[in-house]
């Protein structure tokens, strides 16, 4: 999956049409916020550069920008990067969203203290799973903080179209989503080199894994 990966924009060009507040509501966001905010507030960590993979409609990155850190966004589609933008400037809040690939990010190496993926992790399927993960290695400072939220473990919607030998959401024929095991992911995280200081299932409508990793000093 590559910047050809368009049913993102399309998705995010409907959202706005529909007049929707972005991928995910208030709340979701206001929740990601504070289970973000819990791990760095426990590691005394409360400021630094802080890059957002697939930030979406920039509302959980603008809540750290209002909060000091230096934000960066990057996302794949155009249209919520205009979405992003207008609600920073609305706000006269200070952020840095591109449009990009976080499979192929345009930052130099070591440039963040704090990389977040909220979702995003889990739209990427098979091999380019271990490309997101270099990657972020990559921008990350040693010691550095990576904080994943991915989606997890067996759909509860009976009806959703998942393939459990492959665990991906499967529309028309194609991989979209996958929702791994959580002691998988995790591996996942480790083997790129990420040690893991500790990780979380909460249980909602799906479950959804929160992973605390950091690069090696
Ligand atoms: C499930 S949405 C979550 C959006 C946002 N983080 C939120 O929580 O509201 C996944 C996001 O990842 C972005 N995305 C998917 N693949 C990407 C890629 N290869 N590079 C950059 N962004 C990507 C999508 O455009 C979308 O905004």
């Amino acid at each position: 999956m590559g910047v050809s990966v368009n049913p993102f924009e399309r998705a995010y060009q409907g959202l706005e049409q529909e007049n929707r507040e972005g991928w995910n509501t208030e709340k979701i966001s206001q929740s990601m916020f504070q289970i973000v905010s819990n791990i760095l507030q426990r590691d005394n960590i409360w400021s630094g550069t802080l890059l957002d993979l697939g930030y979406g409609d920039g509302k959980l990155t603008i809540k750290f920008a209002q909060n000091g850190f230096e934000v960066y966004g990057i996302d794949i589609s155009p249209t919520a990067i205009s979405w992003a933008t207008e609600r920073s400037k609305a706000q006269t809040i200070n952020t840095n969203f591109q449009v990009g690939d976080v499979l192929n990010l345009p930052f130099m190496s070591e440039k963040f203290d704090i990389i977040i993926d909220s979702f995003c992790f889990h739209c990427i399927i098979g091999k380019d799973r271990k490309k997101f993960l270099s990657e972020a290695f990559r921008v990350l400072k040693n010691n550095g903080i990576l904080i994943i939220m991915s989606k997890c473990g067996d759909p509860k919607d009976p009806n959703y179209p998942f393939d459990p030998i492959t665990r991906c959401k499967i529309e028309k024929g194609i991989p979209t989503r996958y929702w791994g095991l959580p002691e998988n992911i995790v591996a996942e995280i480790k083997h790129e080199g990420f040690s893991v200081t500790d990780y979380q299932v909460f249980t909602h409508d799906q479950d959804l894994l929160v992973v605390n990793a950091r690069k090696p000093l």
